[in-house]
């Protein structure tokens, strides 16, 4: 399944203000510099964001202290310097693009093709991993000289970085990572820090439910590190800050919002009463909403913390259904593309460029609209 984008250079795209320059010090962490070149703080955050023409605040911030030290250039991984505007750039999307975190992520990298003048080519899996694989293989049989991967699942993916490698290509891994030797395997990872998502979702509930409740947790998919990641911050929290608050109920809703909605119908047949509902993505916690209006409650009457940041569930916050959501924030394209362009420069580029994530609730969702997606 894969599709083409062909985007013309031109004048404007190639002469567009750099938004963001990835390179590091020897020591230090991938590093975040604004176009004037500052120190990325906050006030340079919300410069750099306004020279990208970002003025929603939008774009994907980096952590530059949970992003690690090791770096990457060209020479390191045995690849030629290059141009990128020169290369084709094969986009390798995971699951299937109804979830608005997997729209506005295959946007991005669209957006971003298109205001370089970049060629882009692309694929999508629907959720089936050997059918990325061959996905991929596609794109490099087709031409892809960088390839961007947003996989699915972390592990599995040798015969992939084997023809990579045989090819010079490099690889970037977006969302999730890949297994593998950074530098030698891919270049980069740029994501988010899900353990520390499910740190933020546990403080949310443990405000939410004032310390004490039994909670029902509507894990992602399975065989993936964002389900077990954000798990365990949750966990860990929890069992550190509230044991007032019972784990009663896991079960995989597979990150789907039909999926949330058929096992909290199953919930609420066992536990009619649960405090609390963790739903590991928007698009579960909103089919637990669906669910638990069909069974007569009210908003409010289960706590429901949220991970992504759709609109749909921001909105569901100002309604009173959903209590918070901690962002997810899936607009690789920038980061992505600069990272690519960075290594392609000869520039060192950190192997693990870690994003900051927003997050919503009552307190500030309907103000925070315009940054959901
Ligand atoms: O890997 C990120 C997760 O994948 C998003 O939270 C979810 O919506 C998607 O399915």
């Amino acid at each position: 399944m894969i599709e083409h984008h062909t985007h013309h250079t031109g004048a404007g795209a190639l002469s567009r203000p750099r938004r963001v320059l990835l390179a590091t010090a020897a020591v230090g962490a991938a590093l975040t510099l604004a176009a004037t070149g500052c120190a990325r703080g906050e006030d340079d955050v919300a410069a750099g964001n306004a020279a990208a023409g970002d003025t929603e605040g939008q774009a994907q911030v980096l952590d530059e202290a949970a992003s690690g030290g090791e770096t990457c250039n060209a020479q390191d991984h045995g690849i030629e310097p290059f141009d990128l505007t020169d290369k084709k750039v094969g986009f390798s999307q995971s699951e299937a693009e109804s979830n608005p975190f997997r729209i506005t992520e295959t946007q991005s990298i669209k957006d971003e093709a298109a205001d370089r003048g970049v060629e882009l080519i692309t694929s999508n899996a629907q959720s089936d991993f050997s059918q990325q694989i061959s996905d991929v293989q596609d794109l490099m049989s087709q031409g892809a000289e960088v390839l961007i991967i947003a996989p699915l699942n972390s592990d599995g993916w040798k015969p992939v970085l084997d023809q990579a490698r045989a090819g010079a290509i490099p690889i970037l891994t977006i969302d999730r990572p890949i297994n593998g030797t950074a530098c030698e395997d891919y270049v980069t990872f740029i994501g988010s820090d899900f353990v520390e998502q499910g740190r933020r979702a546990a403080d949310q509930m443990i405000d939410v439910l004032g310390g004490e409740g039994e909670v029902a947790i509507l894990l992602g998919a399975p065989g993936n590190n964002v389900t077990t990641d954000r798990t365990s911050g949750f966990l860990e929290r929890i069992e550190a800050e509230a044991p007032g608050i019972e784990i009663v109920f896991q079960q995989s809703g597979d990150f789907t919002r039909e999926g949330g909605q058929s096992v909290t119908e199953q919930l609420i047949q066992s536990q009619p009463d649960i405090s609390g509902i963790y739903a590991q993505n928007d698009e579960m916690g909103i089919g637990a909403v669906t669910a638990l209006n069909g069974a007569g409650k009210a908003p409010g009457d289960v706590g429901i913390v949220t991970v992504d940041g759709t609109q749909a569930a921001v909105e569901y916050i100002v309604d009173g259904w959903i209590a918070a959501v901690v962002e997810s924030n899936p607009r690789f394209g920038p980061l992505a593309f600069e990272a690519a362009a960075a290594f392609g420069a000869g520039e060192d580029v950190g192997t693990q460029l870690i994003i900051t994530d927003r997050e919503y609730d009552a307190d500030n969702a309907e103000e925070e609209l315009p940054h959901a997606y």
